[in-house]
């Protein structure tokens, strides 16, 4: 395959270049090819009714009963990390407005026919499931304050989300490649705690989410894996560009009626009950430059066999930093009906 480049001696800026937007649309039948088995077909699918009680059946009163009673184990902590993450799920708006500004990746119509199109429709139709599930697995257990977190979630809708990716699709791919398998662990990890505390059903909610986000994981790093193999150089100069900016979670901009830090209370709440940690973002870039094979790209040079070096060794400098004390006390959290948590 033929990759236009831009001319000897001026390298391209970095951004949505014309040659990355040719490697997007030459791969869109690879993406065509796998797109059956990266997504479920609806009939195959879960829904959230299916693990909540069924408020048309005669007993539901019982149903709801049972499934509050399971509930009411869980800790302030287990439920800030659980409101936390459905928070996040919640502003799907966000990023599938985001997926949709990617050249090459977007859907030209709305409804097109393009497997990039037809990617970014299932891949949104899949993650519409998981906000839902656990806003209503929230709303029936009766154990937090629904109009505070509302508040939180039309705030965050309203002040959006930059994942400092420049629209740019190389960029837009390793950030979702990080993204979805730290989703992956923080859901797991919440169903672990939800089974210490006894709420099986809280648990196989959390792990079928994480099941969700374990496949968009492996989604993301194929297609890039993909851009790997086209355009080695690009891609690990992008993969470079992406770690130094950092990998910013979707919720930053959180906040609810009055705490304008909340993500950062949120976070390190999640950060001390081990659910999502800085020693997990280390074994995440660890996990990409292994599945990537930076080390051994062959034929690097410049720029971007600098690249290769700087990602070589980089989880371990991240490991090696990872705080293991998390700073900072007890913070009051709305959605604990202002109750103190930490
Ligand atoms: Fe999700
Ligand atoms: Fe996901």
């Amino acid at each position: 395959m033929t990759i236009q480049r831009s001319s000897p001696g001026q390298s391209p800026p970095e951004g949505a270049t014309n040659s990355r937007f040719e490697v997007i649309k030459s791969i869109e039948g690879f993406v065509g090819d796998h797109i059956e088995t990266l997504l479920k077909p609806v009939h195959e699918s879960w829904q959230p009714s299916d693990y909540l009680p069924n408020m048309s059946r005669p007993d539901w009163v019982e149903e709801v009963s049972e499934f509050r009673r399971r509930a009411v184990s869980l800790s302030d902590e287990v439920l800030v990390v659980l409101v936390g993450d459905m928070v996040t799920e919640e502003a799907l708006p966000t990023y599938q407005s985001w997926l949709n500004r990617l050249p090459g990746v977007a859907d030209p119509t709305g409804s097109s026919d393009t497997p990039w199109a037809r990617w970014g429709r299932g891949w949104t139709a899949e993650e519409n499931r998981h906000g839902d599930l656990l806003n209503r697995y929230l709303y029936l257990t009766g154990r937090v304050d629904m109009r505070a977190v509302e508040v939180t979630i039309h705030h965050l809708i309203n002040r959006g989300f930059d994942p400092r990716t420049n629209n740019d699709p190389y960029l837009g791919f390793i950030y979702t490649s990080f993204q979805e398998r730290a989703t992956k662990i923080s859901h797991r990890n919440v169903g672990t705690l939800a089974m210490r505390a006894g709420d099986e059903v809280l648990q196989k909610i959390c792990g079928l989410i994480a099941g969700d986000e374990a496949r968009h994981e492996k989604a993301y790093k194929l297609f890039m894996k993909k851009i790997f193999e086209v355009d080695p150089a690009e891609a690990v100069r992008a993969f470079a560009t992406m770690m130094r900016r950092k990998i910013v979670m979707p919720a930053i901009l959180m906040r609810d009626a009055t705490d304008e830090n909340l993500f950062l209370h949120f976070s390190r709440i999640a950060q001390r009950l081990g659910v999502y940690t800085a020693q997990d973002y280390a074994e995440i870039i660890d996990d990409l430059v292994r599945h990537w094979e930076i080390p051994t790209l062959p034929g690097l040079t410049g720029v971007a066999a600098k690249a290769q070096d700087y990602l070589s060794d980089l989880a371990d400098r991240y490991r090696a930093l990872a705080e293991r004390v998390v700073p900072g006390g007890p913070v009051k959290f709305s959605w604990v009906h202002g109750r103190q948590v930490g």
